[in-house]
C-alpha cells in the first residue's frame, strides 16, 4: 500500500515537473550599459514585444559596469535562460563575457557596441546588431552645414564643437563621418575643434565642452556635433552657460529619443535637432534573431546593419516618432 502511494506520488510528480517544463516559456535576457537612456527603454519594449508575439519571456538586466555584466549572466544561467543580448558597458569585456556565458551553454547577440578584444580588435565571431554609424555620423555633419547656411553665418566666424568618445568604436566612427561631411561640404578644417568626453552623457560632454569653449573665446557660432543626443545636449548646455543665444548654435544629436524633452521645450534651444535611427528595430531584431538561434538553431548573421534615418526637430519629432510607433 505504501509502497502504491509512493508510485503515484512519483507519477504525479513527473507529471506536473513535464507539464510546468511544457507550460514555461523559454527566457532571454536583454542586458543594457546605461538603462537611463530612452534609446535603450525603447529596444527593451520592443524586445518585450517579440516575446509576446513569440510566447519568450525578456529578462531585463541594467549591467552599467564590468561587475554587474559577469553577475548577470550567472543569474541569467540560475534562472535557466538560454542566452541573451547585450549592449556591454565596455567592449573589452566581450571575451569575458563569451567565456562566461559558454560556461553556461547561453548564445550571445552584441548590440550597439560590438565587443573587441583585449587589444582592441573587433571580435567579428559575435553576432551584432548595430547602426551604420559612419553613414549617420555622415548626415549629422551635412544637416549641421546645411542648416548653418540656412541661417546665413559667417563661416569665418563659425566653429565646430566636437565632442569625441575614440574609444567605443561606433562612436568614433560617427563623429569621424560627420567631420568629414563637415569638411566635405566646404568647412574649413582649421575650425573643427574636437575635445574628448570623459563619460558617455550630459554632464561629461558638458565638462568638454566648457574647456573647448573657454580656448576659442573669438567663434561667434558654433555648430555641435557628438556621438548621440546627450553628448551634444551637455555641448549645447556648455554655450548657454557661457552666454550664446539659441540663434547663434547648431547642435544635431543621434539616437532621436533621448531628444523628446529638449525637442517638446515650448522654446528653440541650440539643440536643433536629432537624427533618429530605429531602437525598435534593434530591440526587436536582436531578440528575435536570439530566439530563432536557441529555437530552431538558425545561427544569426554576424553583422545586422541598421541604416534607417530621420531627422527630427521641434516641427516634425511628433509625427516622425508616431510613424515608427515610438510615441
Ligand atoms: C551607443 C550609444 C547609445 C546609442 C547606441 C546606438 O551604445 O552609447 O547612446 O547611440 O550606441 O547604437
Amino acid at each position: 500500500m505504501l509502497k502504491m502511494t509512493h508510485v503515484l506520488a512519483a507519477v504525479g510528480l513527473a507529471a506536473v515537473m513535464s507539464h510546468s517544463a511544457m507550460a514555461e516559456p523559454m527566457k532571454l535576457g536583454f542586458l543594457v550599459k546605461q538603462p537611463e537612456e530612452p534609446w535603450f527603454q525603447t529596444e527593451w519594449k520592443f524586445a518585450d514585444k517579440a516575446g509576446k508575439e513569440r510566447g519568450f519571456e525578456v529578462i531585463k538586466i541594467a549591467v552599467p559596469d564590468g561587475e554587474k555584466t559577469l553577475n548577470a549572466i550567472d543569474s541569467l544561467a540560475a534562472s535557466g535562460a538560454k542566452g541573451f543580448v547585450i549592449c556591454t558597458p565596455d567592449p573589452k569585456l566581450g571575451s569575458a563575457i563569451i567565456a562566461k556565458a559558454k560556461s553556461y551553454d547561453l548564445k550571445v547577440i552584441a548590440v550597439d557596441d560590438q565587443f573587441v578584444t583585449a587589444k582592441g580588435k573587433p571580435m567579428d565571431s559575435v553576432p551584432l546588431v548595430m547602426m551604420a554609424a559612419t553613414k549617420i555620423g555622415e548626415r549629422q555633419g551635412q544637416e549641421l552645414y546645411k542648416e548653418m547656411q540656412k541661417r546665413g553665418w559667417d563661416v569665418k566666424e563659425t566653429g565646430v564643437m566636437a565632442i569625441t568618445a575614440d574609444e567605443l568604436d561606433t562612436a568614433r566612427r560617427r563623429t569621424s563621418g560627420s567631420m568629414d561631411a563637415l569638411r566635405a561640404a566646404g568647412f574649413p578644417a582649421a575650425q573643427i575643434y574636437k575635445v574628448p568626453t570623459k563619460s558617455n552623457d550630459i554632464p561629461g560632454a558638458f565638462d568638454a565642452g566648457n574647456s573647448l569653449l573657454v580656448q576659442h573665446p573669438a567663434v561667434k557660432h558654433w555648430l555641435i556635433l557628438g556621438m548621440n543626443d546627450n553628448t551634444v545636449l551637455g555641448g549645447v548646455r556648455a554655450t548657454e552657460g557661457q552666454g550664446f543665444k539659441a540663434p547663434d548654435v547648431i547642435g544635431i544629436g543621434i539616437n532621436g529619443v533621448d531628444a523628446v524633452s529638449e525637442l517638446s521645450k515650448g522654446h528653440a534651444t541650440g539643440f536643433y535637432g536629432s537624427l533618429l535611427p530605429s531602437p525598435d528595430v534593434h530591440g526587436y531584431k536582436s531578440i528575435q534573431m536570439l530566439y530563432n538561434w536557441v529555437s530552431q538553431g538558425a545561427e544569426p548573421p554576424k553583422f545586422t546593419e541598421v541604416t534607417d534615418v530621420v531627422l527630427i526637430t521641434r516641427d516634425n519629432f511628433t509625427t516622425e516618432l508616431a510613424k515608427k510607433g515610438l510615441k
